[in-house]
């Protein structure tokens, strides 16, 4: 029943950060999918009869590419697929499932908070059986395979109704159409107290959750509104669209500004928050309280305790170098040890599975835990619940506290956009090549304590990863890093992330822009970004 397509390989077929990304309009090319799940399938070359969990995030394209890979691992002898009800499975949730069911891997389809539509992001990851994105020895092998790919393998049969759950077969092979949420859902249950939350609900906390139109929209509407007994309507943007509604399914403060504005006004909830196309990330914001995503994992952090999964105390926390030290200074209280990763989630997966961290969470709108092998959006929002509902405390007030007992870590994060990417390696040649006469050198009142370019040696496989960005460390504890986005699609993207640390006795609630002033000026006399890039603001400041 297995028929061989004779194809030839397509260029760049190289998985970044998150797997193959590309414009939908590529991923429709005759064979273009094909070769890369075939060149999955290749690399890892499951044994027969394995397992496959295939989801995505509800975008364009998403139903075909499911049909295809489903023929495609009949014929490549997978024994059993489980596949998301209408194609949909969140990140976590397909991490979550892959873990729950034994499965060899799966397949997320998704282009994360990136735009949606025939002329918008499609794009394929590969995660593992720890339910982690695929390991760059993996996503190597994929292509290297690609570049060589002259066949691909399938069964003649047709499309199976993904809308209906339930167990069909295709040539032999069992397809298992699973309700992406009820896993998942349990799985939330099972790590917070959802008793403390219904009667902090009943009693009048209210939140508003933004799902942009994207994949959380049934987790949410399961969770929030079923389990947890919000009242309907506190899920925005609920039900998934394949365009996302035309808009950026990005949470930060310019593509959910409505959710933003709705909690600066005097209607606010208690909560508001959202999270990104494929549910990984997660905006947090309380009555007239912005929390970045640096001050919500230190936060959470603290209070994780609160939590029935996390009441025994955590292992380790987390974060990626960018991110603020907010939370090494909950690390060090708690008497944890606290890990530096470079960015990207990967980096945290060998601590999760070694034990030795149990929290992580970056700059990028990232937080999560061991439950999964992902970032998880909703379980930060449950997380934070889950805080409030016992403490009975506002965000702004969590978040005062929060910064009298550890200091505040004032953070913002400059973008710079679509440079020419040899202006901008020229700036980070630069930069990078004058680091050492950095140390004691001032700007203003800032003192250079230390500078480098940040490496890291993983603790677990010993394994090195060089050039993650250039670090300048002041005395107090300020920092500037500039580094080069991994993920950007266009020339090169510049990031500078600002960090003013302030003690507890210091300034604790000031305009984050006037604290990092002196940072900003410092970062442009460090790294001429002017003169290297002609730009003399950034395009976007998160
Ligand atoms: C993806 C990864 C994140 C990472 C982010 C960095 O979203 O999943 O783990 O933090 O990319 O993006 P950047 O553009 O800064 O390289
Ligand atoms: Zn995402």
């Amino acid at each position: 029943m297995i028929r061989t397509v004779a194809t030839t390989p397509f260029e760049g077929q190289k998985p970044g950060t998150s797997g193959l990304r590309k414009k939908v309009r590529v991923f429709q090319q005759d064979n273009y999918a094909e070769n890369f799940i075939q060149a999955v399938f290749d690399a890892v070359s499951p044994p027969r009869g394995a397992v496959l969990v295939i989801g995505g995030d509800g975008r364009f394209h998403n139903r075909a590419v499911i049909q295809q890979a489903i023929r495609m691992a009949a014929a490549n002898g997978y024994g059993r697929v489980l596949a998301g009800a209408g194609g949909i499975l969140s990140t976590p949730a397909a991490s979550h499932v892959i873990r729950k069911h034994q499965a060899s891997g799966g397949l997320i389809l998704s282009a994360s908070h990136n735009p949606g539509g025939p002329d918008e992001d499609f794009g394929i990851k590969y995660n593992v059986a720890n339910g982690g994105p695929a390991p760059e020895s993996v996503t190597e092998a994929i292509y290297v395979r690609t570049q060589t790919i002259d066949r691909w393998l399938t069964v003649d049969w047709a499309d199976i109704d993904l809308d209906k759950p339930g167990v069909v077969t295709v040539a032999g092979m069992v397809v298992e159409v699973i309700d992406p949420v009820a896993d998942y859902a349990d799985l939330m249950e099972s790590l917070f107290d959802f008793v403390a939350i219904r009667a902090a609900v009943s009693d009048g906390m209210t939140m508003c959750f933004d799902a942009m139109h994207a994949v959380t929209g049934p987790y949410a509407h399961e969770i929030l509104e079923r389990r947890l007994g919000f009242r309907a309507g506190t899920v925005h943007n609920g039900t998934p669209i394949e365009d996302f509604g035309g808009h950026h399914p990005d949470p930060n403060l310019v593509h959910a500004k409505v959710l933003y504005d709705l909690m600066m006004s005097p209607e606010a909830p208690v909560l508001g928050a959202a999270s990104d196309g494929d549910g990984d990330r997660n905006l947090i914001i309380g009555k007239n309280r912005f929390v970045t995503p640096s001050d919500s994992l230190a936060m959470l952090a603290a209070n994780a305790h609160l939590a029935p999964a996390y009441a025994g105390g955590l292992k380790g926390i987390a974060r990626s170098m960018p991110t603020s030290a907010a939370a090494d200074r909950v690390a060090q209280a708690l008497g944890l040890p606290s890990f530096e990763t470079p960015t990207g989630w990967k980096f945290f997966g060998n601590l999760l599975d070694a034990g030795m961290a149990t929290i992580c969470g970056e700059e990028s709108a990232g937080t999560g835990s061991d439950h999964v092998r992902e970032k998880d959006g909703l379980w930060a929002v449950l997380l934070w619940l889950n805080v409030l509902a016992v403490r009975r405390i506002s965000v702004d007030d969590l978040a005062r506290e929060h910064w009298a007992t550890y200091g505040r870590n004032y953070y913002a994060r400059h973008d710079y956009e679509a440079i020419e990417t040899e202006k901008a390696n020229a700036l980070m040649a630069e930069l990078t090549g004058g680091l050492d006469a950095l140390a004691g050198r001032e700007f203003g009142a800032l003192k250079v304590a230390a500078a480098d370019s940040f490496a890291y040696v993983d603790p677990v496989d010993g394994s090195v990863s060089r050039n993650q960005g250039v670090r300048v460390m002041f005395a107090g504890g300020s920092r500037i890093v500039f580094r080069l986005s991994g993920t950007g699609t266009e020339g090169a993207t510049l990031r500078v992330y600002l960090e003013r640390y302030e003690p507890v006795d210091g300034k604790l609630d000031e305009p984050v822009s006037a604290m990092l002033g002196e940072l900003i000026a410092a970062a442009e006399a460090i790294a001429g970004i002017v003169r290297h890039t002609g730009r003399t603001a950034p395009d976007v400041v998160t």
